[in-house]
Order: C-alpha cells, then sequence, then structure tokens
C-alpha cells in the first residue's frame, strides 16, 4: 500500500478530527502516503482529493466537526457512482480507504470492496453509540459531557420554579445518550426505545415523584422513543398529570458539536493508529473498535448485520431507584 484515503461520513462526530491525525500520522510514520478525501463519498465522486502531510493535520485534536467534511450521499448507493468512485480514486494513486462513520459509512465501503479490489477499514464515529464491534464509538462521550451540562442547567430553573421538564436528545435508534445522561443528570424518568414506557407508567412515576415531595422533575427522552417525541409525550402527559408547569426542550445538533472529551480523543487516536497498522498488516473489511480496554477488530458485515444493544441492565434498574 503507497497511498490511503481517509474520509468522514454520515453525521460528524467530535472526536473524527483527532482520528484523522492519527490515521495521517501513523500513515506517513510508515513511509505510507495519505490523502483527504472531501466530503465522504460524494469527494469520491466528484474527485475531490487534498494531499495530507503532518502540518495538515496539526492543531486539530481539539476540534468538533471534521475537517474532511461530510455527506450523505445517495450517488454512491448506485453502480454508475461507485464506478466513478473508484476510477477517481485510481487515478488518485489511493489503494486503501479508511472510513471514519456509522452504519450508512460502513455498507458504503462493504459494497464497495465486493465490487472492487480495494481493501478498507472502517472506524465507529457517531454519537448515537449504536455501532456493534465498539463498546464506544466516537463522539458519544464528548455529545453525553453537552448533554449532562444542559440537564444541569435546566435542572436549575426547574428547580427555581417547581417545574417538570421534558429533555429530548438525539440517538436515532439508540437509547444510549438517553440511558447515561438521564443517570449522570439525576433524571427522574428515561424513555427510550430499548425499553418501552407507556405513557400510564411514566404519570405512576411522576406522581411518585410528587409524593416523595419533588418540587422538579426532569425527565429525559430519547428521540427514537415509541411515544412519538417530547412535545407529544408532554401534550398527553398534561391531560392526565397537571401538577407542574410543564416545559419541553429538544437539545439536537448542538450534541454534535463542541471539542471532543479526553475520552473521544484517546480513542480517536487509538482507533486510527490500529486501522493504519491492518492495513499495512495486509487486513480488509474489517471495523476497528474498543473491547474493555482492548482495541478488536471484527469483519465489517457483522458489524453492519449485527444490532448493539449498550445498555447494561444494571443501568436501567439503577436509573429506576435513585430516582426515588
Ligand atoms: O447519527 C447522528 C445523529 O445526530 C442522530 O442522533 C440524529 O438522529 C441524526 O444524526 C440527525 O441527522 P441530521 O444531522 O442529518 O439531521
Amino acid at each position: 500500500i503507497k497511498r490511503i484515503g481517509v474520509f468522514t461520513s454520515g453525521g460528524d462526530a467530535p472526536g473524527m478530527n483527532a482520528c484523522i491525525r492519527s490515521v495521517v500520522r501513523t500513515a506517513l510514520y510508515n513511509n505510507t502516503q495519505v490523502s483527504g478525501i472531501l466530503q465522504g463519498y460524494q469527494g469520491m465522486i466528484d474527485n475531490q482529493f487534498i494531499e495530507m502531510n503532518s502540518r495538515s493535520v496539526s492543531n486539530i485534536i481539539q476540534l468538533g466537526g471534521t475537517i474532511l467534511k461530510t455527506a450523505r450521499c445517495s450517488e454512491f448507493r448506485t453502480v454508475e457512482g461507485r464506478k466513478k468512485a473508484y476510477d477517481n480514486i485510481k487515478a488518485a494513486g489511493i489503494d486503501a480507504l479508511v472510513g471514519i462513520g456509522g452504519d450508512g459509512t460502513f455498507t458504503g465501503i462493504e459494497v464497495f470492496s465486493r465490487e472492487y479490489d480495494i481493501p478498507v477499514i472502517g472506524i465507529p464515529g457517531t454519537i448515537d453509540n449504536d455501532l456493534y464491534g465498539s463498546d464506544f464509538t466516537l463522539g458519544f462521550d464528548t455529545a453525553c459531557n453537552t448533554v449532562i451540562e444542559a440537564i444541569d442547567k435546566i435542572r436549575d430553573t426547574a428547580a427555581s420554579h417547581d417545574r417538570l421538564f421534558f429533555v429530548e436528545v438525539m440517538g436515532r435508534d439508540s437509547g444510549c445518550i438517553a440511558l447515561n445522561t438521564g443517570i449522570a443528570g439525576g433524571a427522574e424518568a428515561i424513555l427510550m426505545p430499548e425499553k418501552e414506557t407507556a405513557i400510564d407508567d411514566l404519570i405512576e412515576r411522576l406522581e411518585g415523584a410528587v409524593a416523595g415531595k419533588k418540587t422538579s422533575t426532569i425527565v429525559i427522552i430519547a428521540e427514537g422513543d415509541q411515544n412519538g417525541g417530547a412535545y407529544n409525550i408532554a401534550k398527553h402527559v398534561k391531560t392526565k398529570f397537571d401538577f407542574y408547569d410543564t416545559k419541553v426542550t429538544i437539545l439536537g445538533h448542538l450534541q454534535r458539536g463542541g471539542s471532543p472529551s479526553s475520552f473521544d480523543r484517546v480513542l480517536a487516536s487509538r482507533l486510527g493508529f490500529s486501522a493504519v497498522n491492518l492495513l499495512l498488516a495486509g487486513e480488509t473489511r474489517r471495523v476497528v473498535g474498543l473491547k474493555g480496554n482492548e482495541i478488536q477488530h471484527v469483519p465489517i458485515e457483522e458489524s453492519i448485520n449485527n444490532k448493539a444493544f449498550k445498555l447494561a441492565p444494571d443501568m436501567i434498574e439503577l436509573s429506576h431507584i435513585l430516582a426515588i
């Protein structure tokens, strides 16, 4: 392998820049050149490659977002789109790929590497922490820290006004952000897709909070929860339970930005390093990840085909107990 192409794809996540830096510097250290591919799969199709050197990744370890930009690209899902991408990649002298992103990113390189003879490695980067093959994905820890900072602030005003807040967090179909931040932020209830909660059960819990003389209450709702989002839930709860003045906060995209935490920077650095080492050792079609404190790699199709369930039962139980 003489030249590795690195790209980010799907939703951006804090830690992606730290990971790009690690890929670039590990490759250069091993006398391998690196091209940055701009805007993910779209950049392959549009011929957007930039030469990376040690200095092009200076001072980016602390930056959120991705210096290579990202996009969701429908053209790459077509045979013609992938052919264009392959021709451009070959012409640019790129003979291996490292893709940082989520499920869609992995599916893209999986199909691509079956059609064309090009080694590929995937690195899990998404705030959702919903990928099989790694205990944690890049950006999850930072996003959780952002959310608890917001919950703490909401708690100040909720407690001052004796209010009930419904706070909706991201995660797509995963309740990882909701459960972790609900526990860390001392939420009175957490609603998430992996564990259905009926509105009547939620109301029972809220009545319990009132009986326990709680003057403010925070309910964290994962955006993928079956009850239809924070506004809808607040409306339904209000019809049967009117003890508190009720407010809704949707945290939205602020969860995606910001300087990566120390954990995400180190994880990104380790995964970038191991992705390049795998390629140079002749491996392909693997996803690198963290298992305990060890770096592991799994076949890419295994990561795509398995649903990650990362909600530890003890955490669900303790979230109830600590809310009394
Ligand atoms: O996958 C990351 C994520 O932020 C999800 O939590 C969320 O559902 C989605 O992306 C939002 O996507 P977009 O930025 O395209 O609106």
